[in-house]
């Protein structure tokens, strides 16, 4: 059995999302979703999907070993980011070479970086007038969405699309592709 730990900071429907297309696979499960977020909505989402679901705190997270010998003792294959917002540690990369990836919502290497989430990343796709935007999944190393690109994926954008409906293009695509690409990834 091949074991995915999702770290997730927010509502968490990429989360789910994976956690439902692994749910009935022999071979692949999510063996728990970790947040740095004690009132996180992905926490409740472990509850009804019944996959344990962990809070860390910065000291557990950085400058200690903690995080990663809680994914040593859930003997993880691939750390899979949804939605976390903060740096990966290097003790972690350095544990996890090429076995930690992030989805980010736009096409890297444009619109990335400190302060890029959620719908900061819409709004200035918007206020640039972009024709296009997309999603990237990308191995994580030391700095925010530089890491190699694994996976793009491209919607384009009508002018009289606001922000909430350009999110919602992107959300679409993530949830179409990102179960696939884990599962390429693990086998
Ligand atoms: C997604 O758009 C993902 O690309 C980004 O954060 C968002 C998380 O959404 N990194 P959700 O928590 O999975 O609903």
């Amino acid at each position: 059995m091949k074991r995915i730990v999702i770290l997730a900071s927010g509502s968490g429907s990429n989360a789910e999302n994976i956690i439902k297309y692994f749910k009935e696979s022999p071979s692949i499960e999510v063996s728990a979703v970790l947040t740095n977020k004690g009132t996180a909505k992905v926490l409740e989402r472990c509850d009804r999907l019944n996959i344990p679901g962990f809070y860390f705190n910065r000291a557990a997270f950085t400058g200690s070993q903690t995080v990663v010998q809680f994914l040593e003792g859930l003997q993880a294959d691939l750390v899979v980011l949804a939605g976390f917002l903060w740096k990966i540690p290097s003790n972690i990369i350095d544990a996890y070479p090429n076995k930690v990836i992030n989805i980010h919502p736009a096409l890297l290497p444009k619109y990335g970086g400190k302060g890029m989430y959620g719908d900061r990343v819409h709004q200035a796709i918007k206020d640039n007038q972009e024709t296009e935007t997309g999603i990237t999944i990308h191995y994580v190393n030391e700095h925010y969405d530089e890491g190699a690109i694994i996976f793009q994926a491209r919607t384009t954008i009508n002018p009289d699309d606001n922000v909430d409906a350009i999110a919602q293009k992107v959300h679409q695509l993530e949830y179409e592709h990102f179960p696939k690409v884990i599962e390429k990834l693990l086998t």
